[in-house]
């Protein structure tokens, strides 16, 4: 035997796994020749590439290792006292390993599907817990993206909240002491829809006048001022004015909470529990408000209901209200949200409990003190009174303090050359701050000796110390031992089911392998003790990363130019329309506001064009899930003079390749508008086609579908947008730009995020894809997509019917199975669903884009193998739909309607059901050795809304339940 010395495994063959025989399989059960004929088939011909994608050689999994160490290094770890909204914190180990690093938690979907979600839910009803304790509010969502878009998250659920007096006021005030990234994104979202910004001084603004409809406010301010909102609050509120508080979580541990001082909404950031600043994100942003106040908050609420037997059980509430987000009628467009990090924040609270939380604070607060004190002795004007963790120093030395900050590897948050501000955090150590001392004390020339108290007493007002308990359930007050907590958090993986179980053929959702080499640099210090406002001669790590990840996603998309800064597909969505919107008012036509966007679209299309200022008009689709496009030629004609755009899904939700797309952006450029590719559905065009080749002038991609990052149970996610040439000037800009590199083309357009690269640390994970899998492995991503849903498609010919196909029978990277005809016989879509966790299996993507049906999309991760099972179980609940039809099993007693089956019913005493326990639990062999078993069974959604809570109950709660058992 020959042995080639250079080679190494291969990792594109990790990441799809088939062998020849199997491929042959395969194509013999779909009736093609070879792959190429299939794609042949499936793909119109005037849409596919020229050339191959021209991408560096692909990496070994340990070559890119040792590469991404080498660009890693390239980032300066230095102690950060910048603050402003980012802090270095310390990651528990046990919620590292066994949360951050653990695909049991981060390769799961959002918990739409509850009965096998339950870990993650209470995770976050911990975190919502958190939330309302801490801010001192009665309902809290389980998060959103950032603080700067959750305060504009604030501003208009208040705009869309004002009362009799201010009905017709439009004016924001926001205070100046706000994070100037908040104050930036607020003036984004603010102008397209109406809504007129004041920055201003609280102390001093008039709110007499009628124009101002609602006020947010900074606590502590972002110069470190703790001040006390009440009176703020109260005049505000007797003027029929109301506020939104920006507040730092681990402040309100000491201090007095927004929700005491009268705050209508309190939003902020939580990621200093625990989550690494990683250059900007992801972190979870928080949103708190009144009771009064839950159907209009933004983003998904956790809620506690009972299960079909009674049990508590939690599940996303209100969800009929959210989730397939409003449409034209929103005001909100988050889909994706910062579940992981909720998650790990929630974790967090638990580990360290009230008392480990306040211990914190209390030592970052003393820190703080200790530093203030001393440099007052080295004659220093520090001019913040009243301060948590950070204080303004004003001096004329600042441009002499940073260069010598520098030399001790220490970066602080200047103002110009006249002062600088200085902020602590539980990662910092006595040593640390004596080093900073140190670096003070030279500078100003001070000769004495440095007295140091290594305890100090609080010194916060005392109109502001919080008395309030909080955190006081027991799940805060149990798990603080790594065994218990370790345990604890086995105990909530053991109840959701992830992609470390079996295949999540979630439509549109692309759930395909998220390799353990892209997820390791992720961990590393020299991406995530990044602060995002760092010097960019600091970052040349992660300047290279995105420069080439610019330069790779072009090449794959065809565009000019990307964005990085959208941490979700719908934000995607949002700055790609603020692109198109600054477009056509730098050539005069600022008139041109008309949206097309077809019936079949995603909920965000629409909600994204709203808060972009558009006005939605919907297109029609003709039978076969195309786009009408006669209906939307009308349409566009019809709207000829204010046509913004179009936007398109393509391949469409369908799961169908248009064979008309190139005609229909023609069609809307001959209109004078632009084509916005919704690119959630990129995992089938890679390599093949590509968004720009098409026509379109936009799109935004979903890296947490098509390029690996992983839904980490609901977010993160990245959604960055390239763009043609003519759009590069409007692509988001950011306060920061004026300090940053030159390796982006960044444009002049408003911020979309808070940080200037949103969830840059997350990148590293769709750089690491690429880098492996070099151009043809994407390439050949993208037809065993093609080829696994179509191989779906054939194995359940015959079982059910596929509502879409292409001119040749084919489908593209997914399918819808129609599942209305089973109606007639009392079994619905939702039935197939819950059956399916029997089988070990998540549903596939429930009732959209067509109500009553399931859409699967297998990715090309999965070996025939699993395919097969899949296959397997969906046949065999076909088979048990047959039985109900033909009045075999009962029509209300039967395996699809009491679906799922947990443990604890078909152990019990007493079974009364129509069929046997057996049939219920293992019908296939395979669950006999291999079963994932359901926590809870169906859960009741619509008890859940009418009896609402959203925190954790409180104990007498779980009493009385063990007493009903
Ligand atoms: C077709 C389509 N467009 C847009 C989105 C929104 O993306 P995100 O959830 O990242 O905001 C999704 C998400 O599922 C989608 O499927």
């Amino acid at each position: 035997m020959k042995v080639n010395l250079r080679n190494q495994d291969k990792f594109e063959n990790r990441h799809h796994g088939k062998d020849e025989q199997e491929l042959q399989e395969m194509l013999k059960t779909i009736g093609a020749g070879s792959v190429d004929e299939l794609i042949d088939q499936t793909l119109p011909s005037a849409i596919r590439l020229p050339k191959p994608l021209n991408l560096p050689r692909p990496k070994s999994e340990q070559e890119f290792l040792q590469y991404i160490k080498r660009v890693a290094s390239k980032n300066a770890v230095l102690k950060s006292y910048i603050g402003t909204g980012y802090y270095d914190t310390i990651t528990p180990n046990v919620i590292l390993r066994n949360i951050l690093e653990n695909p049991a938690w981060y390769t799961a979907y959002t918990p739409y599907q509850a009965e096998i979600a339950q870990g993650r839910l209470e995770m976050l009803l911990n975190f919502q817990t958190v939330v309302t304790d801490l801010t001192g509010m009665e309902i809290a969502n389980a998060s959103l993206l950032d603080e700067a878009t959750a305060a504009a998250e604030a501003m208009t659920m208040l705009y869309a909240l004002k009362g009799a007096s201010r009905k017709k006021a439009n004016t924001f005030f926001v205070s100046e002491l706000c994070h100037p990234q908040t104050i930036d994104l607020i003036y984004t979202r603010a102008k397209p829809i109406g809504i007129d910004v004041v920055v201003g001084n609280h102390a001093t603004v008039d709110l007499t006048d009628e124009t101002i409809y609602a006020a947010l406010v900074q606590y502590p301010a972002t110069n470190g001022e703790v001040i006390d909102y009440t009176d703020f609050i109260a005049s505000a509120h007797e003027l029929g004015v109301t506020v939104a508080v920006a507040a730092d979580l681990l402040a309100l541990t000491l201090l007095k909470s927004p929700g005491e001082m009268g705050a209508d909404v309190v939003i902020g950031s939580s990621q200093r529990f625990g989550v690494p600043m990683g250059y900007g994100g992801p972190h979870a942003a928080y949103f708190a408000t009144k009771d009064a106040y839950k159907r209009q908050i933004p983003g998904r609420i956790i809620g506690v209901s009972v299960d079909g037997e009674g049990n508590r059980a939690l599940r996303m509430a209100l969800q009929t209200r959210e989730q397939h987000i409003r449409r034209e009628k929103a005001t909100s467009n988050i889909c994706t949200a910062q579940v992981l990090l909720a998650v790990i924040a929630g974790a967090y609270s638990v580990y360290h409990g009230p008392e480990g939380i306040k211990g914190i604070a209390a030592r970052v607060h003393g820190l703080t003190r200790l530093f203030v004190d001393t440099v007052k002795k080295f004659n220093y004007e520090v001019t913040t009174e009243n301060y948590f963790d950070t204080v303004t120093v004003k001096t004329p030395l600042t441009r002499k303090l940073r260069e010598q900050a520098l030399k001790y590897g220490i970066n602080l948050c200047y103002h110009g050359d006249e002062s600088l501000s200085v902020s602590f955090d539980e990662a910092k150590t006595f040593d640390d701050v004596i080093a900073l001392l140190n670096v003070f004390a030279e500078v100003s020339g001070f000769q004495g000796e440095m007295v140091i108290e290594e305890e100090l007493d609080f010194s916060l007002p005392e109109n502001l110390v919080r008395t309030s308990e909080y955190l006081t359930h027991p799940v805060f007050n149990t798990h603080h031992t790594e065994h218990e907590m370790l345990r604890y958090l086995k105990s909530l993986e053991n109840k959701d089911l992830s992609l470390v179980h079996s295949m999540i053929s979630l439509g549109s959702c692309t759930m395909k392998l998220n390799a353990t080499a892209e997820m390791i640099p992720l961990t590393w210090p020299e991406f995530g003790a990044i602060h995002p406002f760092a010097p960019t001669n600091q970052v040349g790590g992660y300047a290279q990363l995105v420069s080439e990840l610019n330069t790779w996603l072009c090449e794959i998309t065809g565009f000019a130019a990307m964005s990085f800064q959208p941490n979700s597909g719908a934000q995607g969505e949002y700055a790609g329309l603020m692109a198109i919107r600054a477009y056509h008012e730098s050539r005069g036509d600022a008139h041109r506001n008309v949206a097309l966007i077809p019936s079949s679209a995603h909920g965000t299309n629409p909600a994204s064009a709203v808060m972009a200022g558009m006005k939605v008009v919907v297109t029609k689709c003709d039978e076969r899930g195309n786009i009408d496009v006669e209906d939307l030629r009308a349409k566009a004609e019809q709207h000829a003079n204010d046509l913004s755009c179009l936007m398109v899904t393509y391949p469409s939700t369908h799961g169908v390749y248009e064979e008309s797309i190139i005609e229909i952006c023609e069609m809307i450029h001959s209109f004078g508008g632009q084509v916005y590719m919704d690119g959630a559905n990129m995992n089938a065009q890679v390599g093949l086609t590509s968004p720009a080749s098409i026509g379109a002038d936009v799109c935004h991609l979903n890296l947490h579908k098509t390029f690996c990052i992983p839904h980490g149970g609901g977010g993160p996610g990245v959604g960055p947008i390239g763009v043609a040439e003519h759009l590069m000037p409007f692509l988001p800009g950011h306060v920061n730009f004026s300090t940053q590199p030159e390796y982006l083309p960044n444009g002049q357009a408003g911020a979309v995020s808070a940080a200037p690269y949103g969830s840059a640390s997350i990148l590293t994970i769709s750089y690491a894809y690429i880098a492996m899998m070099g151009g043809e492995g994407l390439t050949n991503a993208t037809k065993y997509a093609i080829l696994n849903a179509n191989y779906i498609k054939e194995r359940l010919n015959g079982h059910y019917e596929v509502l879409y196909t292409g001119a040749n029978g084919r489908c593209a990277h997914e399918m819808i199975v129609d599942c209305r005809g089973f109606k007639a016989a009392g079994v619905e879509a939702e039935d197939l669903a819950k059956r399916l966790m029997d089988y070990g299996f998540h549903a596939p993507t429930l009732s959209f884009p067509v109500a009553g049906t399931l859409m699967i999309e297998p990715t090309e991760s999965e070996s025939k193998a699993e395919l097969d099972r899949f296959c397997d179980a969906m046949i065999a609940i076909r088979n048990e739909i047959r039985e109900v039809e033909e009045g075999i099993a009962d029509r209300n007693d039967n395996v699809l309607k009491n679906a799922p089956h947990t443990s604890r019913v078909l152990l019990s005493e007493n079974w009364t059901r129509s069929y046997s326990r057996e049939k219920a639990a293992f019908p296939l062999p395979y669950l006999r050795f291999n079963k994932f078993w359901p926590s809870v069974s169906r859960v009741d959604s619509a008890y859940g809304d009418r009896n609402l809570i959203c925190s954790c109950i409180p104990v007498e709660a779980y009493a009385e339940a063990e007493e009903a058992n």
